[in-house]
């Protein structure tokens, strides 16, 4: 894993955006594999910058959401959808057509999962998977005792997740107890992943992911079997790793072909 330490969640941002356009204008039909939450907003509202004022172009991308709760319609405010609609793909010009974002509304869930994963094998598989990490260590949805070789599929979220998440509903008994995630093993299958996480409650969970054991009971340890994990940490999320000084060593001394 590539441990990326910035000053702040605005940095971090920017500099996981920087990764995105690369990607796109190496490829400009580079498949995405998006996160909604409060960790990737900056990195979105730089992606949008980047579009209106440099021109990056979406119009060949394709989309793959990592999530979406089941029982809320593509525009309840607080579907994932919904949360993609208003913080991207509304600003950018990527065909509606090529954006996924699982079926929190399908009669048969499992034939919809099924379907999910076909739909990312068929686009050539995900280039660039965006991550957030829970403060339990769930990516995606994979909570604490996920399969690490889990693919799309209905899970039920933790009542942790649920408390955590309820900020953005009216009350806690209002966020959905289920919800779709792909798994682990098709996120391990992206080409490269881009994991951002800021402020200090994701301090243990980032702790854990980078120089935990590898455990089912902290679902981002998962990325350390990855061989392109890049990190983006701010300095709070940063604050309980110990091998800190030899991060920042790596990413100031890398050589120029690793820099933008
Ligand atoms: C959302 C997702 C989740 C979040 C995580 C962190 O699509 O996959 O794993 O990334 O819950 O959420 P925030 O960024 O709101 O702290």
């Amino acid at each position: 894993m590539e441990v990326i330490i910035l000053p702040d969640a605005a940095a971090v941002g920017l500099a996981a955006a920087k990764v995105i356009a690369k990607q796109l204008r190496n490829n400009p039909r580079s498949v995405l594999g998006l996160a909604t939450g409060s960790s990737p907003i900056p990195l979105y509202a730089e992606l949008v910058r980047m579009h209106r004022e440099e021109g990056l172009d979406f119009s060949k991308a394709t989309s793959f959401n990592l999530d979406e709760y089941v029982g809320l319609a593509p525009d309840h405010p607080q579907s994932y959808r919904h949360f993609m609609q208003v913080n991207l793909f509304d600003h950018v010009n990527i065909p509606p057509a090529h954006t996924h974002v699982p079926d929190g509304m399908a009669e048969d869930i499992p034939a919809a999962c099924a379907a999910y994963e076909k739909g990312i094998a068929k686009a050539g598989g995900i280039d660039v998977q965006v991550l957030g990490i829970g403060a339990n260590g769930h990516i995606g949805f994979n909570e604490p005792s996920s399969s690490l070789r889990s693919r799309t599929r209905f899970k039920t979220l933790t009542e942790k997740t649920c408390r955590d998440n309820a900020r953005f509903f009216d009350s806690v008994n209002e966020v959905p107890r289920y919800c779709v995630t792909m798994g682990i093993g098709t996120i391990l299958e992206s080409r490269q992943c881009l994991m951002i996480a800021t402020g200090g409650n994701k301090a243990d969970a980032v702790a854990a992911m980078v120089e935990g054991p590898l455990s089912a009971m902290c679902p981002a340890s998962a990325l350390q079997l990855h061989t392109a994990a890049k990190v983006f940490v701010d300095e709070a999320a940063a604050a309980k790793l110990t091998y800190t000084s030899y991060y920042r060593w790596v990413h100031n001394s890398r050589p120029d072909w690793q820099r933008d």
